[in-house]
């Protein structure tokens, strides 16, 4: 798999983004002989940087994140063709210098090169960037060709429906669809690209992978840490818009979706657009399908923290949730009448996610539960992170003279069977992205179906203001109420 030559040019280089993940994912790749023989990096950001300076920026940023140390040597390599642009995203003169810069790239290497832009700003100037990209011809330079732009764009993804819409609206001016990378990260991740070649490459899930046999599935997408330094960005945004409208929507399209007639990104990407558009509005309200809360003050890793409304440039009043549940029906014949439970949360007792497959339970006319018949539901996990795994809840004999069970559980690690240095997601979704393969993006259309499921319960929340908002102590497993959406169905929330 090899891109063409390339420049990747990062907006928002100085952000924090860029050097946790990007510079050192790009600097993996290098590692691994993964980047283009003619590769050319450019920071551009509103902060005039020397290139020599970005170039040191980005070697601290290896040494600080990178899953691998900096090796002189490698590192040379990249930094002899990286530089930066310092410029307003707002300032058609900055854009201009930008395609010059890219034009005596061209002219020195006497080819054209791929322009890959990885926009990783604010997502107040996403639209002021396209714009420029499309004023200077920076988008349509090689339109038609193999040698087309392409674009990445970070998250969030709109706030609702219609900005979601007029988001797709702007990128369609410029680029064609397949010049758009969407990034959810979280299709990046091992064990998220492993969920396909578990369903279908393994003969004994996918019979049993149906409203016959399953009786619910739960994704957990729980974090330890708090809002930390993003108390801004996060005060606008809230677990709904953070986690759940994108990441823990994409865990359940590729849980639940039909097998895809291929592995094509277009094949994969329609099963999970059809998947989305099956699954029934949310009711919103004291009876209805989701529960919002946020933390109190309260205990992680053994620390006294503080509760959310007394964290660093958060309003003392705020009513933006860290933490949201949600029950899903999907309304197709693969699904109907299987409860699929959705939560994620900041502050809660532990960094865990993972999706549950509960099973329906075999007749109990040979094992009826008891004293000496503690039996479970089998249920497989899928570990997403951390002890990427599977593992499934069988029940077992106890050993002994007499007749007792007990329920087992049935393991699959991923660092004892492959080693720990696997690639981050980043690696992956810059590869991907360079070589022109969309399977690991968000299609237009796939965000605008998961948004127009939220934005209801988005309204909802903004009119209800302060009323239904729940808390629970940070370090904890989520507020109460969200026990009692489960207790309609008499399902419990897994501990994982
Ligand atoms: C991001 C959210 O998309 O995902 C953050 O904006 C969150 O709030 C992060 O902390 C979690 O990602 P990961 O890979 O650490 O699970």
């Amino acid at each position: 798999r090899g891109a063409p030559p390339t420049v990747v040019v990062i907006f928002g280089a100085s952000g924090d983004l860029t050097a946790r993940k990007l510079i050192p994912a790009v600097y993996n790749l290098g590692l691994d002989s993964l980047l283009p023989t003619d590769f050319y990096l450019i920071g551009f950001g509103r902060k005039p940087i020397p290139d020599d300076e970005f170039r040191t920026l980005a070697a601290d940023a290896i040494k600080e994140f990178s899953r691998r140390e900096l090796q002189p040597e490698a590192w040379k390599r990249i930094a002899a063709n990286t530089s930066y642009v310092a410029g307003g995203y707002d300032d058609p003169d900055a854009f201009q210098r930008l395609k010059e810069h890219i034009d005596a790239i061209e002219k020195k290497l006497g080819r054209e090169v791929q322009s890959l832009f990885y926009i990783s700003t604010p997502p107040s100037v996403f639209t002021p960037i396209l714009e420029n990209l499309g004023a200077a011809g920076l988008a349509e330079k090689y339109a038609g060709q193999a040698l087309q732009s392409k674009v990445i764009i970070e998250k969030p993804f709109g706030r609702d429906l219609a900005s979601a819409q007029a988001l797709n609206g702007t990128l369609r001016k410029y680029f064609t669809e397949p010049q758009v990378f969407r990034i959810d990260h979280y299709l990046g991740k091992e064990t998220v690209q492993d969920l396909l070649v578990q369903r279908f490459s393994n003969a004994i899930f996918e019979p049993l992978w149906n409203r016959n046999f399953i009786s619910s599935v739960q994704i957990t997408v729980a974090e330890e840490v708090g809002v930390g330094s993003r108390g801004g960005y996060y005060e606008q945004s809230g677990a709904l818009r953070d986690m759940i409208q994108n990441h823990t929507m994409q865990l359940l399209a590729l849980t639940a979706m039909e097998p895809p007639v291929s592995l094509d990104a277009e094949a994969i990407r329609d099963e999970k657009v059809r998947l989305l558009r099956a699954i029934q509005p949310l009711r919103t309200g004291a009876e209805g399908d989701v529960v919002r809360a946020h933390y109190a003050a309260g205990m992680t890793g053994g620390k006294p923290v503080p509760g959310y409304r007394e964290e660093e440039g958060i309003n003392p009043d705020s009513a933006t949730e860290t933490y949201a549940a949600i029950r899903l029906s999907i309304n197709n014949w693969r699904w109907q009448g299987v409860p699929f439970y959705l939560r994620s949360g900041k502050r809660m007792a532990r960094r865990v996610s993972e999706i549950a497959v509960t099973f329906r339970r075999p007749p109990g006319t040979l094992f009826a539960e008891g004293d000496r018949f503690q039996l479970a539901s089998n249920t497989l996990s899928f570990q997403i992170q951390p002890d990427e795994g599977l593992s499934m809840i069988l029940n077992a004999k106890i050993p002994g003279l007499e007749t007792r069970t007990q329920p087992v559980k049935m393991n699959f690690r991923y660092s004892t069977t492959f080693g720990s240095n696997t690639p981050e997601a980043y690696e992956r979704l810059v590869l991907d992205a360079m070589i022109g393969d969309g399977t690991l993006f968000i299609r237009g259309d796939e965000t605008e179906q998961s948004w127009k499921i939220y934005t209801p319960v988005l309204e909802a929340w903004a009119a209800a203001g302060q009323q239904g908002l729940e808390s629970y102590p940070a370090g904890s497993w989520g507020p109460t109420a969200a026990e009692a959406l489960l207790a309609k169905n008499h399902d419990v929330w897994r501990q994982p």
